[in-house]
Parts: structure tokens; sequence; C-alpha cells
């Protein structure tokens, strides 16, 4: 079973709660003695985000996520500031929304600003993308184009740890089951996606800064904030619309495309976890 990040261990009290309410009879005088008592499971950190695993027998988290850190060591999201967050509910199933995370094939028609600051055919996977548990690759930044911005500006400072060709970039990486992170030059911004039925989502967008650049006094996190709030808007609509699309009786799957790679190992590492391998 995946890892899925949380904020908090309350799903975990939440689940043990709904059992020991199964047979209110038999509830002991102390609820975490025996036979009855709360279920443990394996909680690990990486990095600024906490894990829980569904059962006994997680492998270490470390191990686990060694080849997605490279890409996501030199950003040291552990260090970094959350300036602003969002908190969205989808109409849609995640699922849904983690596939159009995973492609730009809709960007020229959903996104102008995006294709004003980054060509939405430019960059390549990420070694390792789609073996294990993650899935991701890396965008180009326009010549002129500082970061993701409304005008390609940046209202930040630069991640210490960032340089070489990560300065022109933006990476993207979908981390099975519910956490996509987004690294830009000068912040990192999540969505950590939690299923409040087969057809909504709750998403919460995050963004994370350099604590030396919340320091300046005339930092201000809405030059990221407003361009993803858009962009964000933009996707929950053609997620609802896929989501409305998927409910009628005339539904049909249909092929991916070349641009829907990232799609398509998404859909593959779901297909082999939902069937145990
Ligand atoms: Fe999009």
């Amino acid at each position: 079973m995946p890892r899925a990040a949380i904020s908090s261990p309350a799903p975990i009290t939440t689940a043990a709660s709904a059992r020991r309410g199964q047979n209110a009879s038999a509830v002991p005088a102390d609820p975490t003695a025996e036979p009855l008592g709360l279920v443990e499971l394996p909680v690990g950190e990486w990095r600024v985000w906490v894990f829980v695993h569904g059962g006994a027998d997680a492998p270490p988290l470390a191990e686990t996520l060694s080849e997605m850190d490279t890409e996501v060591a030199p950003y040291e999201p552990e260090r970094l500031v959350t300036a602003e967050r969002h908190e969205y509910r989808v109409e849609a199933n995640w699922k849904v929304v983690a596939e159009n995370y995973n492609e730009c094939y809709h960007c020229g028609l959903l996104h102008p600003e995006l294709c004003r600051v980054s060509p939405p055919r430019s960059g390549a996977p990420f070694e390792g993308s789609g073996l294990d548990n993650w899935v991701g690759g890396w965008m180009e930044l326009r010549d002129g184009a500082a970061t993701m911005f409304l005008n390609g500006a940046s209202g930040g400072l630069p991640l210490r740890g960032i340089d070489g060709p990560r300065t022109r970039r933006v990476g993207y990486i979908a981390l099975l089951p519910n956490l996509l992170i987004s690294l830009h030059p000068d912040y990192v911004m999540t969505h950590r996606l939690t299923p409040l039925g087969p057809g909504v989502t709750h998403v919460e967008c995050a963004w994370l800064f350099a604590p030396e650049a919340v320091a300046e006094s005339d930092f201000a996190p809405s030059y990221a904030r407003d361009f993803w709030e858009l962009s964000n808007r933009q996707d929950w609509s053609a997620c609802e619309s896929v989501q409305r699309g998927l409910a009628t009786p005339g539904y049909t799957p249909g092929p991916l495309c070349e641009d829907e790679a990232d799609v398509y190992e998404f859909v593959a590492l779901m297909a082999r976890r939902y069937l145990g391998t």
C-alpha cells in the first residue's frame, strides 16, 4: 500500500475511533489495551513532510524516496518557510487531478499565462521517473522569465542550493499517492490531495520560500501565489469537466498521446498498486 502524505496524525486517530465504535459494548476500560486497542501504523518524516504507511511492513522511508530525493534535495524544502496556503474543493476524483498535473498537453488551450513563461512542450522526464513510487520531469523557463509569474519576474530570492540548469527550469514531481511537488528556482509549491469521495477532492496548495526572502521588508508571496492561483482555478475547472465526462453513459476510455507519457506512468503505477504487485 502506498504511503500518504499527511499534515498531522489525525487520520490514524479517526480510523481507530471508527473501529472501536463498531461494537461499543466491547470497548474495554482502557481503549489502548489489546485486542481492541489503537492500531499502530508506521509514520516517517522526509524533509518537511510527514508520511503514514497503511501497512505494518513499511520499508525505510529514506530508502523508498532516495532516487526522487536527488531532484528535491537541492531545494532544501526542510529549511523553507510556508508563506501562503490555499485550500480548494474540486468536484473530481483525485486521480483526475493527479493526471492533469502530469501532463501539459492541455496547457496551450488552458494556460496562456503559463505558456508565456514556460514552453508547454519543453523539458524531459527525470531519471527514475515511473519506476517505483513517483513520476516527474521538468519544463524550461523562457528567456527573460526568472520563474513562474504573470510577467516572468521573481519577487523573491533564488534558493541557495540551485545552480546550473535548475535556474532555468521548473521541476514537477507526483509522489504517489497524493503529494505533488513543484520545484521553482525561488520557491517550492506543493499540492496535497485528499479524496473526500469518488468525485470530490480536497486540495491544499502551499508555497514555500527561503527564510532570507521572507525576511526582506518588501517580500510578498503574491507574485507566485497569484500565478498558480489562476492556473489552479483553470485546472480545477478542466478536471471537473473531465469528471462530468467520465460520469456520462457514453464515456469510453481513449488512447494516450505522446505528450501524456507521465500520465501513462502514473496510471501504470496506480494499476500495479491496485493489483498489489
Ligand atoms: Fe494545468
